[in-house]
């Protein structure tokens, strides 16, 4: 789930391989380690904690060698711990590295054990290296071991193996997780991300699902679920984002917040003209798929869900079309009803999300019409998985808490709602407010930006508090459902977000001087409605921010705090209302001095279930 490097060179590759794992550190993981091949013998570093501690642990003890794996973990079996962490070695012979999760770990386990193996780690990859090095004693060459191994195996991997007494290839091996070759001068490279491999090399090629490949310094033959030979295109890459630089800024996370009105920028370049989205947006033949869509099904997970959830207020408020937002990991283990010409759209920054992979394998047997996604990860799953892709072009984003991807997500929605909602019923002169719109997004964002001082002092208030309580109504609502996951995902501080009309029917229990409720007002028709939703906090001695409209007219006083927010249309404002917020928890994070772009126990990218 975290970061794999693996390299096969004439140079010693320990640095090449920690640069990677450094360029991967975004991911957020519990611990790091190496493996390289010297001499025909394995020498192995690991530490709990930072990829810093393992870099200094190697420049105290070098390790020589041409052939290496390393990897961050993030713990699924076993506690995070020096033992636990990879690379795991069988017999002193074989090194694995390994991102997901083997299911049926403790049956092999077992078996492993009757074999005479003993096992090292708590952890359900060890059984790799032994299955391999078992397999080695009949199997002609590596790569034969590890194709018998991943016939055995249940579950998601993405692995390297490395053989001491091999010291000129490694073996990798791919499914439910990704990983790319790097195609190097006499070199070759392998990592989970091709963010890693960016400071030696830009030609890459995607493994896909069942893809077993051998990687020599000149060779690099790769073989497919079935063991036929197959070729994988080999692009360069077009990433232009360094990973390794956060600029002028503290964190990679307030980078973000301020590459906002960039990216949105970017979203949009050529996607629209004459006042109208253009179908080619979603990809080739969208036009075609687009057209007799009544249903739309959403599914994601997290901070995308909460995109989502937004969207449905949007697809039937003005695109006159039904619509079901679900969190990826329900949807993919219940049954569900498939409407008549349905159209299922997943949402995903990193396009790799397991649930919603699974949740979109699960929808194509059932007979979608069509399935989209909107999506961060050029060349990921989810994209080549599904018939359409709105590529968001948001840039890299690094920090674990997604801010950027969020406010991209909202503009593509708000562009799909108009490219459905014209074949129902929408006018051109709606489709035209929407998209005009769209196109002052950036310049109100910059303008939204220009409130970081003004809650960088109002974040002091939180720093003692150990709840909050968010609220919005309408479109509103999943705004105040991302502003309270961002805030417990960077200063774990436990919020919760109601739809305020929702307030009188439990939460309002909660309410006392130590729990500051958050209120995001844009002046819409649920305005005056949530006025009463206000007074009802107040007169129970609640402590109140408001982020309100300059013209709503909220007055601050001692129970009340108001924060005048630009004056936007209705089709902006959720995603001009989520940057105070983004602002607010960074602001509360930096003052409690938590791990900004890492938060404990969460991973970026999380391509197990
Ligand atoms: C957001 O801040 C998260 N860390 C997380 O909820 C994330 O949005 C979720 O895991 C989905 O990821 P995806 O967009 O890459 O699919
Ligand atoms: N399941 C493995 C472990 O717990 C790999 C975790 C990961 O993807 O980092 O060690």
């Amino acid at each position: 789930m975290c970061g794999i490097v693996g390299a096969v060179a004439q140079r010693d590759v320990a640095e090449i391989l920690v640069e990677g794992l450094r360029r991967l550190e975004y991911r957020g993981y519990d611990s790091a380690g190496v493996a390289v091949i010297h001499n025909g013998m394995l020498s192995r570093t690991r530490r709990l904690g930072k990829v810093q501690e393992l870099s200094s642990a190697l420049d105290e003890t070098p390790l020589a060698g041409g052939t290496g794996i390393a990897h961050t973990r993030w713990a699924t079996h076993g506690e995070p711990s020096e033992r636990n962490a990879h690379p795991h070695v069988s017999e002193g012979d074989i090194a694995v590295v390994h991102n997901g999760i083997i299911e049926n770990h403790s049956k092999l386990r077992e078996k492993l054990k009757g074999l005479g193996y003993v096992f090292a780690s708590d952890t359900d990859t060890e059984v790799i290296c032994h299955l391999v090095h078992h397999q080695l004693k009949t199997a002609d060459n590596l790569l034969a071991a590890v194709q018998a191994t991943v016939k055995q195996l249940e579950g998601a991997y993405g692995t390297v193996v490395i053989d001491r007494r091999d010291s000129e290839r490694m073996v990798v091996a791919r499914s439910g997780s990704p990983l790319v070759i790097g195609f190097g001068l006499g070199e070759n490279f392998v990592a989970s991300d091709q963010l890693a491999l960016l400071p030696v090399t830009r030609s890459f090629a995607f493994l896909e699902e069942g893809d077993v490949a051998e990687v020599t310094r000149r060779e690099v033959n790769i073989f497919d679920v079935n063991g036929n030979p197959v070729k994988r295109e080999v692009k360069e890459s077009e990433v232009t984002h360094d990973a390794g630089d956060k600029g002028e800024y503290r964190h990679y996370m307030l980078k973000e917040i301020y590459e906002q009105p960039t990216a949105i920028a970017h979203t949009l370049e050529g996607r629209i003209a004459g006042g109208k989205v253009l179908d080619s947006a979603f990809g080739e033949n969208a036009a075609e798929f687009l057209k007799d869509i009544k249903h739309v099904q959403i599914i994601a997970c997290g901070t995308s869900y909460h995109a989502g959830m937004a969207a449905r207020y949007w697809l039937e408020d003005w695109a006159g079309v039904s619509c079901n937002v679900e969190i990826a990991s329900e949807f993919r283990y219940r049954k569900s009803h498939l409407f008549p010409n349905s159209l299922l759209v997943t949402i995903s920054q990193s396009g790799e999300t397991a649930d919603t992979l699974a949740a979109l394998r699960l929808a194509k047997d059932m007979g979608y019409k069509a399935t989209l996604t909107i999506c961060n990860s050029a060349g990921s799953s989810l994209v080549r998985e599904s018939d359409m892709a709105y590529m968001m072009k948001a840039g890299a984003e690094i920090g674990v808490a997604s801010t950027k991807a969020f406010t991209v997500q909202l503009a593509g929605l708000l562009m799909l709602t108009t490219a459905i909602g014209r074949h129902n019923g929408m006018s051109d002169e709606m489709e035209a407010a929407i998209t005009q719109s769209l196109q002052s997004m950036p310049a109100k964002v910059e303008q939204a930006l220009g409130l970081d001082d003004a809650i960088a002092e109002l974040a002091e208030d939180f720093a003692d508090k150990h709840h909050a309580l968010f609220l919005g109504r309408g479109d509103q609502y999943p705004i105040a459902m991302e502003g309270a996951l961002k805030l417990k995902e960077i200063s774990y501080i436990h919020a919760e977000a109601y739809a305020s009309g929702e307030l009188k029917h439990g939460p309002l229990a909660l309410i006392d001087a130590d729990m500051p409720v958050i209120v995001v007002a844009p002046n819409n028709e649920l305005l005056e409605k949530l006025k009463s939703n206000v007074e009802e906090v107040r007169a129970r001695g609640g402590l109140m921010y408001v982020f309100a409209d300059k013209d709503a007219e909220f007055e601050s006083d001692d129970t009340m705090k108001v924060i005048p927010i630009p004056h936007c249309d209705e089709f902006m404002a959720p995603l001009i209302y989520t940057i105070p917020l983004q602002l607010l928890s960074y602001h509360v994070a930096l003052i409690k001095g938590t791990d900004v772009d890492q938060p404990r126990n969460l991973a970026k990218s999380v391509t197990v279930e």
